[in-house]
C-alpha cells in the first residue's frame, strides 16, 4: 500500500520537472486499488483507464491506493 500523500513523490525522482503536465504519459502506473481522482488524464486511453492506470504526476489518492510499481 502506498501512503494517501505519496503517489506523486514515488514517480517523482524518475521523471524530470519537464513533465508532470498529465500529457507525456511518462508516469503511467497501474492501480491495484483505492481512489485518485486526475485534473488532467490526456495520456491516457479510454482502454487504459478502464485497465486501472493512472498518472502518478497527476493522481491525488482519495484513499489508500497501491499501484503496481
Ligand atoms: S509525468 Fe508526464 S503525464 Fe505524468
Amino acid at each position: 500500500m502506498v501512503p494517501r500523500s505519496s503517489i506523486r513523490q514515488t514517480r517523482r525522482t524518475s521523471t524530470s520537472t519537464a513533465h508532470r503536465s498529465g500529457t507525456c504519459g511518462l508516469c503511467r502506473v497501474k492501480r491495484l486499488s483505492g481512489k485518485v481522482r486526475m485534473a488532467v488524464e490526456d495520456s491516457l486511453t479510454e482502454s487504459e483507464k478502464a485497465d486501472g492506470y493512472i498518472l502518478a504526476c497527476q493522481a491525488e489518492a482519495e484513499s489508500n491506493v497501491e499501484i503496481d510499481a
